[in-house]
Protein backbone atom coordinates (compact mmCIF):
# COMPACT_ATOMS: atom_id res chain seq x y z
CA UNK A 1 0.00 0.00 0.00
CA UNK A 2 1.16 3.63 -1.25
CA UNK A 3 -1.20 5.46 -1.57
CA UNK A 4 -4.54 5.73 0.72
CA UNK A 5 -7.96 8.15 0.22
CA UNK A 6 -9.98 9.61 2.37
CA UNK A 7 -13.37 10.85 2.32
CA UNK A 8 -16.74 11.34 4.00
CA UNK A 9 -19.94 11.00 3.31
CA UNK A 10 -23.60 11.06 4.29
CA UNK A 11 -24.99 13.98 6.92
CA UNK A 12 -21.81 15.62 8.09
CA UNK A 13 -20.66 15.03 12.10
CA UNK A 14 -18.48 16.94 14.48
CA UNK A 15 -15.46 15.49 14.49
CA UNK A 16 -15.09 14.32 11.18
CA UNK A 17 -12.60 16.42 10.25
CA UNK A 18 -10.65 15.53 13.11
CA UNK A 19 -10.62 12.01 11.69
CA UNK A 20 -9.65 12.93 8.45
CA UNK A 21 -6.59 14.67 10.15
CA UNK A 22 -5.71 11.58 11.74
CA UNK A 23 -5.93 9.76 8.84
CA UNK A 24 -3.97 12.35 6.55
CA UNK A 25 -1.26 12.09 9.43
CA UNK A 26 -1.32 8.56 10.44
CA UNK A 27 -0.61 7.76 6.82
CA UNK A 28 1.73 10.02 6.08
CA UNK A 29 3.61 9.07 9.46
CA UNK A 30 3.71 5.69 8.31
CA UNK A 31 5.12 6.84 4.86
CA UNK A 32 1.96 7.16 2.57
CA UNK A 33 0.65 9.40 0.14
CA UNK A 34 -3.09 10.41 0.96
CA UNK A 35 -5.15 12.12 -0.77
CA UNK A 36 -8.76 13.93 0.02
CA UNK A 37 -11.57 12.72 -1.84
CA UNK A 38 -13.80 15.57 -2.02
CA UNK A 39 -17.67 15.71 -1.56
CA UNK A 40 -18.19 12.08 -1.02
CA UNK A 41 -18.74 9.47 -3.77
CA UNK A 42 -20.46 12.17 -5.62
CA UNK A 43 -17.01 13.75 -5.60
CA UNK A 44 -15.27 10.11 -6.74
CA UNK A 45 -17.45 9.04 -9.54
CA UNK A 46 -16.58 12.46 -10.58
CA UNK A 47 -12.83 12.33 -9.85
CA UNK A 48 -12.73 14.95 -7.36
CA UNK A 49 -9.39 14.16 -5.43
CA UNK A 50 -6.39 15.74 -4.16
CA UNK A 51 -3.31 15.33 -2.40
CA UNK A 52 -3.32 15.91 1.23
CA UNK A 53 -0.42 16.83 2.89
CA UNK A 54 0.32 17.22 6.57
CA UNK A 55 -0.33 21.37 6.84
CA UNK A 56 -3.62 20.98 4.60
CA UNK A 57 -5.07 19.49 8.07
CA UNK A 58 -3.43 21.95 10.36
CA UNK A 59 -6.33 24.18 12.10
CA UNK A 60 -8.81 21.59 11.66
CA UNK A 61 -9.01 19.40 14.52
CA UNK A 62 -11.13 22.21 16.36
CA UNK A 63 -13.95 22.33 13.43
CA UNK A 64 -17.10 21.05 12.71
CA UNK A 65 -18.46 20.20 9.20
CA UNK A 66 -15.95 18.75 6.88
CA UNK A 67 -13.24 19.96 5.26
CA UNK A 68 -13.55 17.07 2.35
CA UNK A 69 -17.44 17.72 2.47
CA UNK A 70 -20.32 15.68 2.26
CA UNK A 71 -22.89 14.19 0.08
CA UNK A 72 -25.61 11.56 -0.42
CA UNK A 73 -24.95 9.85 -3.77
CA UNK A 74 -27.65 7.67 -5.19
CA UNK A 75 -25.50 6.90 -8.51
CA UNK A 76 -23.11 5.19 -6.32
CA UNK A 77 -25.53 2.13 -5.33
CA UNK A 78 -25.54 1.60 -8.96
CA UNK A 79 -23.02 -1.14 -10.29
CA UNK A 80 -22.29 1.79 -12.92
CA UNK A 81 -21.67 4.06 -9.92
CA UNK A 82 -19.42 2.39 -8.47
CA UNK A 83 -17.39 1.01 -11.90
CA UNK A 84 -16.61 4.88 -12.33
CA UNK A 85 -15.43 5.49 -8.47
CA UNK A 86 -13.08 2.75 -9.36
CA UNK A 87 -11.80 3.90 -12.24
CA UNK A 88 -10.89 7.10 -10.84
CA UNK A 89 -9.33 5.44 -8.17
CA UNK A 90 -7.37 3.21 -10.29
CA UNK A 91 -6.25 6.58 -12.59
CA UNK A 92 -4.97 7.96 -9.15
CA UNK A 93 -3.24 5.05 -8.10
CA UNK A 94 -4.59 5.04 -4.75
CA UNK A 95 -5.02 1.47 -3.36
CA UNK A 96 -7.21 1.81 -0.01
CA UNK A 97 -9.54 4.21 1.11
CA UNK A 98 -11.03 5.15 4.61
CA UNK A 99 -14.63 6.53 4.49
CA UNK A 100 -15.86 8.43 7.10
CA UNK A 101 -19.74 8.48 7.69
CA UNK A 102 -23.04 6.10 8.55
CA UNK A 103 -24.36 3.22 7.28
CA UNK A 104 -25.13 4.19 3.62
CA UNK A 105 -21.67 5.28 3.54
CA UNK A 106 -20.25 1.66 5.04
CA UNK A 107 -22.45 -0.01 2.06
CA UNK A 108 -20.37 1.78 -0.53
CA UNK A 109 -17.23 1.11 1.10
CA UNK A 110 -18.11 -2.43 1.22
CA UNK A 111 -18.17 -2.25 -2.86
CA UNK A 112 -15.22 -0.88 -3.13
CA UNK A 113 -13.57 -3.68 -1.13
CA UNK A 114 -15.86 -6.10 -3.22
CA UNK A 115 -13.67 -5.04 -6.57
CA UNK A 116 -10.69 -5.29 -5.16
CA UNK A 117 -9.88 -1.78 -3.61
CA UNK A 118 -9.95 -2.42 0.70
CA UNK A 119 -11.99 0.21 2.00
CA UNK A 120 -12.46 0.69 5.88
CA UNK A 121 -15.36 2.28 7.47
CA UNK A 122 -15.27 4.82 10.62
CA UNK A 123 -18.78 5.79 12.24
CA UNK A 124 -19.39 9.42 12.27
CA UNK A 125 -22.93 10.22 12.22
CA UNK A 126 -24.74 12.19 15.51
CA UNK A 127 -27.50 9.36 15.01
CA UNK A 128 -25.07 6.90 17.34
CA UNK A 129 -26.91 4.46 15.00
CA UNK A 130 -24.08 1.91 13.34
CA UNK A 131 -23.93 -1.52 14.70
CA UNK A 132 -21.29 -2.60 16.45
CA UNK A 133 -19.96 0.07 17.85
CA UNK A 134 -21.26 1.90 21.26
CA UNK A 135 -20.11 5.40 20.04
CA UNK A 136 -20.14 7.19 16.76
CA UNK A 137 -18.05 10.15 16.30
CA UNK A 138 -20.10 13.49 16.41
CA UNK A 139 -22.88 11.38 18.77
CA UNK A 140 -21.55 13.02 22.00
CA UNK A 141 -20.78 17.02 20.67
CA UNK A 142 -24.85 17.03 19.37
CA UNK A 143 -26.11 15.90 22.64
CA UNK A 144 -24.10 18.56 24.10
CA UNK A 145 -25.82 20.82 21.44
CA UNK A 146 -29.04 19.36 22.52
CA UNK A 147 -28.59 19.57 26.53
CA UNK A 148 -27.26 23.18 26.19
CA UNK A 149 -30.87 23.69 24.60
CA UNK A 150 -32.63 22.11 27.09
CA UNK A 151 -31.45 24.08 29.80
CA UNK A 152 -32.26 27.17 28.38
CA UNK A 153 -35.53 25.87 27.45
CA UNK A 154 -35.83 25.05 31.29
CA UNK A 155 -35.42 28.94 31.60
CA UNK A 156 -38.33 29.77 29.83
CA UNK A 157 -40.32 26.70 30.65
CA UNK A 158 -40.10 27.36 34.64
CA UNK A 159 -40.80 31.49 33.99
CA UNK A 160 -44.07 30.23 32.82
CA UNK A 161 -44.79 27.00 33.86
CA UNK A 162 -44.98 25.60 30.60
CA UNK A 163 -44.87 22.20 29.53
CA UNK A 164 -42.34 22.25 26.31
CA UNK A 165 -41.51 19.60 23.88
CA UNK A 166 -38.21 19.04 21.88
CA UNK A 167 -37.76 17.49 19.07
CA UNK A 168 -34.39 15.89 18.33
CA UNK A 169 -32.93 14.10 15.27
CA UNK A 170 -32.27 10.59 14.86
CA UNK A 171 -33.44 9.26 11.83
CA UNK A 172 -34.73 5.92 13.18
CA UNK A 173 -32.42 5.57 15.96
CA UNK A 174 -33.25 7.21 19.62
CA UNK A 175 -29.96 7.35 21.30
CA UNK A 176 -29.87 10.97 20.72
CA UNK A 177 -33.16 11.70 22.57
CA UNK A 178 -32.71 8.87 24.93
CA UNK A 179 -28.97 10.12 26.14
CA UNK A 180 -30.05 13.88 25.85
CA UNK A 181 -33.70 12.92 27.88
CA UNK A 182 -30.95 11.62 30.61
CA UNK A 183 -28.75 14.27 30.83
CA UNK A 184 -31.34 17.13 30.74
CA UNK A 185 -33.88 15.78 33.28
CA UNK A 186 -36.32 15.62 31.49
CA UNK A 187 -40.11 13.98 32.40
CA UNK A 188 -40.61 12.05 29.59
CA UNK A 189 -38.64 10.52 26.48
CA UNK A 190 -40.04 8.97 23.46
CA UNK A 191 -37.98 6.71 21.44
CA UNK A 192 -38.67 4.39 18.36
CA UNK A 193 -37.43 1.51 20.92
CA UNK A 194 -40.04 1.54 22.93
CA UNK A 195 -43.79 2.00 22.38
CA UNK A 196 -44.81 5.04 23.93
CA UNK A 197 -47.68 5.67 25.90
CA UNK A 198 -49.90 9.11 25.53
CA UNK A 199 -52.39 8.43 28.30
CA UNK A 200 -49.62 7.05 30.95
CA UNK A 201 -47.01 10.63 29.38
CA UNK A 202 -50.31 12.78 30.51
CA UNK A 203 -50.69 11.07 34.41
CA UNK A 204 -46.86 11.70 34.51
CA UNK A 205 -47.28 15.40 33.42
CA UNK A 206 -50.04 15.59 35.90
CA UNK A 207 -48.69 13.97 39.03
CA UNK A 208 -45.32 15.99 38.73
CA UNK A 209 -47.43 19.20 38.61
CA UNK A 210 -50.25 18.50 41.57
CA UNK A 211 -46.48 17.74 43.62
CA UNK A 212 -45.84 21.46 42.47
CA UNK A 213 -43.44 21.05 39.07
CA UNK A 214 -42.84 24.22 37.51
CA UNK A 215 -42.33 22.81 34.17
CA UNK A 216 -42.34 20.02 31.68
CA UNK A 217 -40.09 18.63 29.69
CA UNK A 218 -40.81 16.26 27.31
CA UNK A 219 -37.97 14.85 24.38
CA UNK A 220 -39.28 13.35 21.30
CA UNK A 221 -37.35 11.47 18.70
CA UNK A 222 -37.83 12.51 15.17
CA UNK A 223 -38.01 8.72 14.28
CA UNK A 224 -41.12 8.15 16.38
CA UNK A 225 -43.84 11.46 15.32
CA UNK A 226 -42.71 15.37 14.84
CA UNK A 227 -42.86 17.63 17.92
CA UNK A 228 -45.69 19.33 16.07
CA UNK A 229 -47.74 16.34 15.72
CA UNK A 230 -47.34 15.54 19.49
CA UNK A 231 -48.09 18.77 20.74
CA UNK A 232 -51.11 18.53 18.72
CA UNK A 233 -51.75 14.77 20.17
CA UNK A 234 -51.20 16.18 23.67
CA UNK A 235 -53.71 19.78 23.18
CA UNK A 236 -56.73 17.23 21.89
CA UNK A 237 -56.13 14.98 24.83
CA UNK A 238 -56.15 17.43 27.74
CA UNK A 239 -56.38 20.75 26.25
CA UNK A 240 -53.11 21.41 27.81
CA UNK A 241 -50.90 24.34 25.66
CA UNK A 242 -47.58 22.90 25.21
CA UNK A 243 -44.39 24.80 23.06
CA UNK A 244 -42.63 23.01 20.47
CA UNK A 245 -38.67 23.22 19.47
CA UNK A 246 -37.37 21.54 17.01
CA UNK A 247 -33.99 21.44 17.49
CA UNK A 248 -32.44 20.82 13.53
CA UNK A 249 -29.52 21.15 11.81
CA UNK A 250 -28.23 23.08 14.96
CA UNK A 251 -27.51 19.39 16.22
CA UNK A 252 -24.65 18.80 13.80
CA UNK A 253 -22.76 21.35 13.99
CA UNK A 254 -20.32 23.25 16.57
CA UNK A 255 -16.78 22.39 17.37
CA UNK A 256 -16.67 19.02 18.59
CA UNK A 257 -16.08 17.99 22.51
CA UNK A 258 -12.76 16.51 23.64
CA UNK A 259 -13.98 13.11 23.55
CA UNK A 260 -15.15 13.47 19.91
CA UNK A 261 -11.95 14.30 19.13
CA UNK A 262 -10.76 11.79 20.98
CA UNK A 263 -12.68 9.52 19.25
CA UNK A 264 -12.01 10.97 15.79
CA UNK A 265 -8.42 10.27 16.17
CA UNK A 266 -8.54 6.73 17.78
CA UNK A 267 -10.41 5.76 14.58
CA UNK A 268 -8.55 7.58 12.01
CA UNK A 269 -5.54 6.29 13.28
CA UNK A 270 -6.81 3.03 14.11
CA UNK A 271 -8.45 2.49 10.17
CA UNK A 272 -4.75 3.65 8.36
CA UNK A 273 -3.43 0.57 10.77
CA UNK A 274 -5.90 -1.89 9.20
CA UNK A 275 -5.43 -0.99 5.94
CA UNK A 276 -1.41 -1.03 6.09
CA UNK A 277 -2.36 -4.45 7.30
CA UNK A 278 -4.30 -5.56 4.27
CA UNK A 279 -7.33 -6.05 5.31
CA UNK A 280 -10.22 -4.42 3.57
CA UNK A 281 -14.13 -4.56 4.61
CA UNK A 282 -13.65 -3.99 7.99
CA UNK A 283 -15.04 -1.28 9.91
CA UNK A 284 -13.72 1.04 13.07
CA UNK A 285 -15.61 0.72 16.40
CA UNK A 286 -15.52 1.06 19.96
CA UNK A 287 -16.82 -1.49 22.35
CA UNK A 288 -16.21 -1.72 25.71
CA UNK A 289 -13.62 1.25 25.80
CA UNK A 290 -11.76 -0.54 23.27
CA UNK A 291 -10.63 0.26 19.68
CA UNK A 292 -11.91 -2.64 17.61
CA UNK A 293 -12.20 -3.93 13.66
CA UNK A 294 -14.59 -5.84 12.15
CA UNK A 295 -16.61 -6.79 9.31
CA UNK A 296 -18.26 -4.07 7.79
CA UNK A 297 -20.97 -6.32 6.69
CA UNK A 298 -21.58 -6.46 10.63
CA UNK A 299 -22.35 -2.64 10.68
CA UNK A 300 -25.19 -2.73 8.35
CA UNK A 301 -26.42 -6.01 9.07
CA UNK A 302 -27.80 -5.92 12.68
CA UNK A 303 -29.43 -3.45 14.37
CA UNK A 304 -27.87 -0.46 16.87
CA UNK A 305 -29.37 -1.46 19.77
CA UNK A 306 -30.44 1.56 22.27
CA UNK A 307 -29.37 0.96 25.78
CA UNK A 308 -32.90 0.79 27.19
CA UNK A 309 -31.60 0.56 30.61
CA UNK A 310 -31.37 4.10 30.37
CA UNK A 311 -35.04 4.45 29.61
CA UNK A 312 -35.66 2.71 32.76
CA UNK A 313 -33.42 4.70 34.70
CA UNK A 314 -35.00 8.00 33.37
CA UNK A 315 -38.03 7.46 34.14
CA UNK A 316 -37.21 6.35 38.27
CA UNK A 317 -35.49 9.43 38.23
CA UNK A 318 -38.03 11.91 36.48
CA UNK A 319 -40.65 10.65 38.85
O1 LIG B 1 -28.05 11.07 9.87
C1 LIG B 1 -27.89 12.34 10.42
C2 LIG B 1 -29.15 13.15 10.29
O2 LIG B 1 -28.90 14.42 10.83
C3 LIG B 1 -30.39 12.53 10.90
O3 LIG B 1 -30.43 12.68 12.30
C4 LIG B 1 -31.47 13.28 10.17
O4 LIG B 1 -32.67 12.51 10.14
C5 LIG B 1 -30.90 13.43 8.79
O5 LIG B 1 -29.49 13.31 8.93
C6 LIG B 1 -31.21 14.74 8.12
O6 LIG B 1 -30.71 14.66 6.84
P1 LIG B 1 -30.51 15.94 5.90
O7 LIG B 1 -29.35 16.73 6.42
O8 LIG B 1 -30.26 15.34 4.57
O9 LIG B 1 -31.77 16.74 5.99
Amino acid sequence: MKKIGVLTSGGDAPGMNAAVRAVVRKGIYHGLEVAGIYNGYQGLIEGRIEPLGLGDVGDIIQRGGTKLHSARCPEFITPEGQAKGIEQLKKEGIDGVVVIGGDGSYRGAMALSKHGIPCVGVPGTIDNDIPGTDFTIGFDTALNTVIEAIDKIRDTATSHERTFIVEVMGRDAGDLALWAGLSGGAETILIPEEAYDIPEMLDRLDKGKARGKKHSIIIVAEGVMSGNELAQLIEQETGIDTRVSVLGHIQRGGSPTARDRVLASLFGARAVEVLLEGKGGRAIGMRNNQVVDYDVTEAFGGSHEADLSLYTLSKELSI
